[in-house]
């Protein structure tokens, strides 16, 4: 088993690889924007950290909810928002457009190579296979070159597709790039014909309900609504894990909706995301909050590591059996309370 340090850092595959020297960040709201939106690209430089309130990533967003006729200004528009801005501590990162799109090729080639030394992940929509990813790697490879660029551009993928979900394996594990995944609910669920008009989140018709009480025939049955997307994020989960690369969440729609965003964001921390998008600066909050290990749970988390010694065998902490194996979990949670203090 893999110690959990190096969870949060993409481990090497055979030789050492300079992509993955590269230090792990934290990245848990990944904060789209529009940049051929001028409102909106105008408010970029004062969300840039440090800051609690500020989101870890930036992503100037190229492909959906930006309109066929602003493709152009909002490639133009997020070069000019990079060359003009010291990002600090906040991570740069652009969803283009889809590789089968006509835009995707100005796409890679303007971003690379005129503001390749600020990018730090690309994400690319609708990946279907290894292939996808491949593509974009040889051609990140030729770009940076021709650009002198030192340091790799990262590729993060957006699990959208059914073909992507069949396909998790190898795409997490197709090049020493992958950054991680994303679950792209709006697109994943039109393609697999579920009958929902959401953007993430649950849906009041997904319910179990319990069973009836021969003893009370007449008593109103209790019915409880399920996570519609339990199976994709564990899915997702496993297979970032096996491959040292990191999950996240997704895009949650009902901006209005902070209760059932912050009950979304939660599973997918506990099932083990390390982010998620953020589609408005409320939900930055949110993400920031959620996916952050609380006080409690680190402290609790210290004690058991404490309380371990050198870390086999078991004791009993508050009436509860600790062993080498709640150490472990403790270790992953103390040490993403590390990560996001430094
Ligand atoms: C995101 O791109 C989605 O389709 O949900
Ligand atoms: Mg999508």
């Amino acid at each position: 088993m893999r110690p959990a340090k190096d969870f949060f850092r993409p481990l090497a595959v055979g030789a050492p690889d300079p992509v993955h020297e590269v230090p792990a960040r934290p990245s848990r709201a990944i904060h789209f924007f529009d940049p051929s939106n001028e409102k909106m690209a105008s408010k970029i430089p004062d969300m840039v950290g440090p800051g609690s309130g500020a989101p870890d990533v930036l992503l100037g967003n190229l492909e959906d909810a930006v309109k066929a006729d602003n493709k152009e200004a909002a490639r133009a528009g997020l070069v000019r928002i990079a060359q003009a801005t010291d990002f600090g501590p906040t991570q740069l990162w652009t969803r283009i457009n889809a590789l089968d799109s006509p835009w995707v090729l100005d796409d890679l080639t303007t971003l690379v190579t005129e503001i390749g030394d600020k990018l730090d992940v690309i994400m690319v929509p609708k990946v279907q296979g290894a292939e996808d990813i491949h593509y974009v790697d040889r051609l990140l490879a030729q770009l940076e070159a021709k650009a002198g660029l030192e340091r790799p551009i990262l590729v993060h993928a957006i699990l959208e597709t059914a073909r992507g979900v069949a396909n998790i394996e190898e795409i997490c594990g197709a090049s020493p790039r992958m950054q991680g995944l994303s679950l792209g609910p709006a697109d994943l669920a039109a393609d697999r014909r579920m009958k929902t008009t959401r953007v993430g989140g649950g849906h009041p018709g997904y319910l179990v309900r319990q069973d009836p009480d021969p003893q009370q025939p007449d008593k109103q049955r209790q019915t409880y609504q399920q996570d519609l997307w339990h199976y994709t994020i564990a899915r997702m989960v496993d297979a970032c894990a096996m491959h040292g690369v990191y999950p996240y969440y997704g895009p949650f729609g009902d901006i209005a909706d902070e209760t059932a965003c912050e009950d979304q964001f939660r599973n997918a921390f506990l099932l083990g995301c390390v982010g998620t998008w953020s589609l408005h600066p409320k939900q930055i909050a949110i993400a920031n909050r959620v996916f952050s290990p609380s006080v409690e749970d680190i402290r609790h988390a210290r004690r058991v590591v404490a309380a371990m010694g050198d870390g086999t065998g078991a004791v009993m902490l508050d009436g509860k059996m600790e062993d080498d194996a709640s150490l472990k979990q403790c270790l992953v949670m103390v040490e993403l309370a590390e990560q996001l203090a430094a």
